[in-house]
């Protein structure tokens, strides 16, 4: 299946069944991709500042950690985008006179192209393997020779549900060897209040990053959403500590696909849930480690606790 098909069967799927839903992978197209950005930069979204002081501040005890005695390392960043965070890491790596190629992999060949940018005029003795892929189905072909050190950052594991996020581990656990590393970026509960607002900001951005969704599907499968008839809805809950986002129907509606030759009734009052986003504890990463067959080495978080950083490796099978 391509692209396009994968997404009308997604929609077809998703909007067919009594709680209406969709993924929030589809969220990044270019207008998408854009909103995130501005996301990021929002005052009330702190995770991605959070993550990036912390990948500069501590980026001495990660280096450590990850090799302790400068063992020659494939760095492997899931999702690496611009490569703008992991900039730090990869410097102090390099003055420590660690032997590392960083290997980024993104879906976007767009990202990439600003992350060789970027290393070459910062970092340009930094050895670069770039891969264009999702890191679902491809791996870098990396050195016996080397440890690999695997990054998932930008809190995205708390977009999957638990069991996509184990799957997603229990994968990365699988290309990785004994000794071997994960670093993972993670958000941590809080106060409720605070979360609220990093999931439906003052200024609307959120807001209009969920609808957008929306007019994706109006182009890319001939659909006629009014976007002005939905509204965002997010919430978040602190027995679970999940943020969920929902598109909610303003009034009873039809939408229409031309594509999939197919209508869908929508309510007032009626949700689309969009995304989730798990917020985790330091109870929850340890046992989030052993369910997947990882230990965890180290937990760093901010002042405030509000975001971690978390170091695991793949023990020896038992
Ligand atoms: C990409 N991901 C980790 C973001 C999050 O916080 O769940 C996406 C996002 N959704 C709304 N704001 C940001």
């Amino acid at each position: 299946m391509n692209d396009a098909q994968t997404l009308a069967a997604h929609v077809l799927k998703g909007l067919s069944a009594p709680q209406k839903a969709l993924s929030s992978a589809w969220f990044y197209d270019d207008e998408g991709s854009r909103l995130f950005q501005r996301i990021m930069a929002l005052p009330e979204y702190y995770l991605t500042r959070l993550e990036h002081s912390l990948l500069i501040d501590r980026a001495e005890e990660i280096a450590h950690t990850i090799s302790p005695n400068r063992e020659p390392l494939d760095l492997i960043e899931l999702g690496s985008g611009d490569g703008e965070k992991t900039l730090s890491l990869c410097r102090t790596l390099h003055d420590r006179d660690v032997d590392c190629v960083y290997r980024p992999m993104d879906v976007s060949a767009h990202a990439l192209a600003e992350l060789s940018r970027r290393f070459d005029s910062h970092l340009p003795r930094m050895a670069l393997k770039p891969l264009l892929g999702d890191y679902f189905e491809h791996w870098p072909a990396v050195s016996p020779r080397r440890r690999s050190v695997a990054m998932l950052l930008g809190s995205n594991l708390g977009n999957f549900d638990e069991g996509g996020a184990l799957g997603l581990l229990r994968r990365v656990h699988s290309q990785l060897r004994e000794g071997d590393g994960l670093l993972l970026g993670l958000d941590l509960v809080k106060d409720p209040h605070v979360l609220q607002a990093a999931y439906d900001d003052a200024e609307g951005v959120t807001a209009a990053f969920n609808l957008n969704l929306l007019r994706r599907l109006n182009r890319e499968l001939g659909m006629d959403f009014a976007l002005d008839r939905f509204s965002h809805y997010a919430s978040y809950c602190p027995l679970e500590g999940v943020a969920r986002s929902f598109l909610v129907s303003k009034a009873d509606q039809v939408v229409t696909s031309r594509n999939l030759q197919h209508s869908f009734d929508f309510r007032c009052g009626e949700t689309i849930f969009t995304e989730q986003s798990q917020k985790y504890t330091p109870q929850s990463i340890e046992q989030l480690a052993q369910r997947s067959g990882f230990r965890n080495s180290q937990v760093l978080t901010d002042e405030r606790q509000w975001y971690a950083l978390a170091i695991w490796h793949r023990p020896a099978d038992a």
